[in-house]
């Protein structure tokens, strides 16, 4: 599947605000009555969310790369470029979630170049930790959430090797 990443336009983060995950992954649903205020974030550049489109314009995930990708309670002091992903619910589970990391990864290295790059992911989630192991990263933290208490993981890998091969 050919993906292509770039700006989100107010269509498509209205989409992501109302997006409504099966549980477990309900815990990453949004608070319907704040759908205006998740849109404005979303779309704020300093927020750094881009899209993942399907050929032609088919919008089908989001990226955020930065302090989004931070869960409070963690430990961030040592450098590293965090990302956030999040893809429709309706194409989760279809065994693609190592080409959208791929994806992300790549255009990761050619705007931001970094040495680094992080994900903090829900101890729970073992789909999403299955699809980031895949690609090479590994855990190197485990913490609480500061206010939910719910068990995260941050895991990392190194960009100087980074090789399509290896994916
Ligand atoms: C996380 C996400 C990007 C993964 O993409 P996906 O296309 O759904 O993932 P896949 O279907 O490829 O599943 C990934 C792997 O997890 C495995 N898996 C699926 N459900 C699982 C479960 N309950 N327990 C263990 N492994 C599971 C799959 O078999 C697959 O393994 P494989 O790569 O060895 O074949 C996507 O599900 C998503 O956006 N989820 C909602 C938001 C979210 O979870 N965010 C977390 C931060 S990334």
């Amino acid at each position: 599947m050919l993906l292509k990443i770039h700006y989100l336009d107010e269509a498509n983060a209205r989409e992501i605000a109302k997006w409504n995950y099966d549980p477990p992954y309900d815990f990453y649903n949004l608070n319907p009555k704040e759908i205006e205020q998740n849109i404005q974030y979303f779309l704020d550049f300093q927020n750094n969310f881009y899209g993942i489109f399907a050929e032609p314009r088919k919008f089908i995930g989001y990226c955020s790369f930065g302090k989004d990708g931070q869960v409070p309670g963690g430990n961030y002091s040592t450098p590293g470029l965090d990302i956030g992903m999040g893809i429709c619910p309706n194409l989760t589970g279809h065994g693609r979630g190592r080409c959208y990391a791929a994806t992300v990864l790549n255009f990761a290295q050619q705007m931001f170049a970094p040495v680094i790059v992080r994900v903090t992911i829900a101890a729970f989630n073992q789909r999403a930790l299955q699809v980031w192991y895949g690609v090479g990263f590994h855990c190197v933290d485990t913490f609480e959430h500061q206010y939910l208490g719910v068990p995260f993981v941050i895991l990392v890998r190194e960009t100087d090797h980074v090789s399509k091969a290896e994916w």
